[in-house]
């Protein structure tokens, strides 16, 4: 059991494993961009651990960059609408693979590919570490998920709790 800032986690997911799953998650998308010289966008701040280890086992030629999300409520009917912060590469013509932590609601990630669309991309896949399926208000496309999740909060290997958490090796659950 540990203690991040005034909540208690248990251990979830060993570092091991995380270790083997990003470098299965790595062969696969190795396999299936060959030749695409895709361009990986990782997710501020959640993804940075989780976006290097997976990017130092890809083995094609390939890219990266980072964004980072501004969420900000527009009006009543539209809710919160993400800004994208950050994108300085051209993305138009370029097979994108976008690399996120977590996929919670979907809300962020739906925002997010919308957004993306919009510089003609050739095509864009979304590679999380975790997904909690459970928690969907949208229905997004995951081409690529570490580990599906129950519907609990999370910290470690890049997740946060409050801003702290991030640099556990592993991931935490909350405890009951
Ligand atoms: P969504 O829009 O609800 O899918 O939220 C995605 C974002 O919420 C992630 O990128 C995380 O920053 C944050 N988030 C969702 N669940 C967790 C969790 O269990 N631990 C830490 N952050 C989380």
């Amino acid at each position: 059991m540990i203690t991040v800032k005034d909540k208690t986690f248990v251990p979830f997911i060993g570092a091991d494993t995380i270790e083997q799953r990003v470098a299965e998650l790595a062969a696969q998308i190795s396999t299936d961009y060959e030749g695409k010289n895709p361009l990986f966008i990782g997710v501020l701040n959640g993804s940075f651990i989780f976006a290097a280890d997976l990017f130092k086992k890809v083995v094609i030629p390939a890219q990266i960059t980072f964004i980072k999300l501004a969420s900000y409520s527009a009006t009543e009917s539209t809710g919160t609408v993400e800004e994208v912060l950050g994108l300085n590469i051209d993305i138009a013509n370029r097979h994108i693979v976008i690399v996120e932590d977590i996929v919670d609601t979907g809300l962020t990630m739906t925002e997010l590919l919308k957004t993306l669309k919009e510089y003609q991309p050739l095509s864009v896949a979304v590679a999380t570490l975790l997904h909690k399926p459970e928690a969907a208000k949208k229905k997004v496309e995951l081409k690529y998920v570490g580990f599906p999740i129950d519907n609990k909060f999370v910290v470690g290997y890049g997740l946060d709790y409050d801003g702290y958490g991030r640099n556990l090796p592993s991931i935490y659950i909350l405890s009951e």
